[in-house]
């Protein structure tokens, strides 16, 4: 089915966002909106709210409000996987050796700087879409609207 999904490219890809951008589509996916900004502690912190006590929080919120984030809504034939296996592995050693021509093995640094983020369900999708396009329809639809 065609799905949304929900993406970021973190502060240490966001300089790349023209070629991260040409990569999406490529792979065939609509970029239906996007917008460049800084999040700042407070709403990192709600975004991130299921991490919260876990050994990398801290690091997390400080590297995801340490400069502008690029988020996306995202759309294609089966979205929330296809954009999972374009990011890569979370762990940025895995992606290079195991998947060289995923994102994360290009651009990310480490297992906290890994350039880019992607909803892991659709549920996830849904509320993250929300979380920062408010009046985009989360409805799966043929509609890139
Ligand atoms: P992401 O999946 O986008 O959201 C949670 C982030 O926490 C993850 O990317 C990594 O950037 C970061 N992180 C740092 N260390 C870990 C870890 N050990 N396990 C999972 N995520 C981690």
């Amino acid at each position: 089915d065609i799905q949304k999904t929900f993406g970021i490219i973190k502060p240490d890809a966001s300089h790349k966002k023209e070629d991260i951008f040409e990569r999406i589509i490529d792979e065939g996916f609509t970029i239906i909106r996007h917008e460049t900004m800084q999040l700042s502690r407070e709403r990192a912190g709600e975004f991130y709210k299921e991490h919260e006590g876990k050994s990398f929080y801290e690091k997390l919120i400080e590297y995801m409000t340490s400069g502008p984030i690029v988020v996306m809504a995202l759309c294609k034939h089966d979205a929330v996987k296809e954009w999972r296996k374009l990011m890569g592995p979370t762990n940025v050693d895995d992606a290079r050796k195991n998947h060289p021509t995923s994102l994360r093995a290009i651009y990310g640094k480490n297992m906290t700087n890994n350039a880019v983020h992607g909803s892991d369900s659709l549920t996830s999708a849904r509320r993250e879409l929300k979380f920062f396009f408010p009046k985009l329809s989360v409805e799966p639809s043929l509609s890139n609207q």
